[in-house]
């Protein structure tokens, strides 16, 4: 397959739709979405880059009323109505025993053997490359034309007993409400810092 370059940036509409004028919402319009577009989401996402293509994102998609409350029973007091009216909220986890699977998600190396008998560092791994998978999640979502309101305020153990009971080699990292935001649910956005603030060039 010949690679395409792809050397220019985005038109300036799409930077705005994924990062200028994204919101994290706390409220949803009352408009469904689909499963299809959540395969969407992970088709996608699964095409940005993880340490050995480890891969090591778990989502637990909550789309039925019943898991909803399940949810909600799990979350902090301020985000139950969220993930109560939101069409959709991922659960965002990890695998930490994902490098069983590297032999055919890294064929070229022997990549399982690295994390062997080490859990400390699959731990640390799983965790950092799930984040960032959250992260594309995120702008996958956005890019398809949805919205997102990421959610850290929950109960991990009781997430963990409600979702993951029959997964206990999986921990959760956070939640992602999905959706069409409501322009109505979100406060004035607050400061971004100027490059000079909190970069270094050296
Ligand atoms: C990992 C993560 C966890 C968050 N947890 C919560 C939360 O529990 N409750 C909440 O209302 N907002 C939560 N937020 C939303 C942030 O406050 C929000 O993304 C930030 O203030 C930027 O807002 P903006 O995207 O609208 O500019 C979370 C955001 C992220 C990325």
């Amino acid at each position: 397959m010949t690679q395409q370059f792809h050397d220019q940036p985005l038109a300036a509409a799409a930077l705005d739709q994924i990062f200028n004028e994204a919101r994290s919402y706390n409220g949803w319009l009352d408009k469904d979405i689909s499963e299809a577009q959540l395969e969407a989401i992970y088709d996608l996402l699964k095409m940005a880059p993880t340490s050995a293509n480890m891969q090591s994102l778990r989502i637990v998609w909550v789309k039925s009323t019943e898991a909803k409350q399940k949810l909600a029973d799990c979350v902090m007091q301020g985000n139950k109505s969220k993930v109560l009216t939101a069409p959709a909220s991922a659960i965002i986890c990890y695998d930490m025993d994902f490098h069983e699977e590297l032999p055919w998600l890294f064929p070229h190396a022997d990549a399982k053997s690295w994390f062997e008998g080490n859990e400390e560092f699959r731990v640390e791994s799983a965790f950092r490359n799930s984040s960032l998978q959250g992260a594309y999640l995120i702008l996958a979502a956005r890019a398809l034309g949805l919205d997102c309101g990421p959610l850290s305020g929950f109960d991990s153990d009781a997430v963990q007993q409600a979702f993951l009971s029959d997964q206990p080699r999986h921990r959760v990292n956070f939640i992602c409400c999905i959706g069409y935001g409501d322009p109505e649910s979100i406060f004035d956005r607050s400061p971004r810092p100027d490059f000079d603030k909190f970069n270094l060039i050296v």
